[in-house]
């Protein structure tokens, strides 16, 4: 078993999606080990997208992260890290192929509805910025 860190972004939130996107967790086999609401700080959203601060959409990405309300969930089942980046599609939503996630509801490369760590390594590390003492 693996865990996985998701986040159900701002704009799905905003757009009571919350339900539907849980439901999908579940009905693809994954476990609901934690889970928790929050608005992130501007310097807490700098600080989980870090890797990202030399992109030009990094501002952005920030303001829009931190813009309102959040799920922060972990996700156990096998191969979770690459299962549920499965589920959630490309960061850019495309409209062919796979009903992926982001296929369904992103509204753009940016407001793409949720998150999932890259590597089982980042998962942890993302678990603990959610659910250790970071935020
Ligand atoms: O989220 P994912 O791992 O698929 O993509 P990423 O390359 O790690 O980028 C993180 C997030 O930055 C994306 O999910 C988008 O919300 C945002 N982004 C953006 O605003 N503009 C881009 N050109 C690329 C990503
Ligand atoms: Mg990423």
């Amino acid at each position: 078993m693996e865990r996985t860190l998701a986040i159900i972004k701002p704009d799905a939130v905003q757009r009571q999606l919350v339900g539907v996107i849980i439901s999908e967790i579940e009905m693809n086999q994954f476990a609901i080990r934690a889970i928790r609401t929050l608005r992130l700080t501007r310097d807490q959203a700098a600080l989980f997208y870090q890797q990202h601060c030399e992109k030009p959409f990094y501002e952005s990405l920030v303001g829009y992260i931190s813009s309102g309300q959040l799920y922060a969930l972990v996700l156990e089942r096998e191969s979770a890290v690459e299962e549920w980046r499965k589920l959630m599609g490309p960061t850019n939503p495309v409209k062919t192929g796979p009903l992926t996630l982001r296929r369904r509801f992103a509204l753009d490369i940016q407001r793409n509805s949720v998150h999932g760590a890259d590597t089982a390594t980042t998962a942890e590390r993302e678990i603990d910025f959610f659910f250790g003492e970071g935020v």
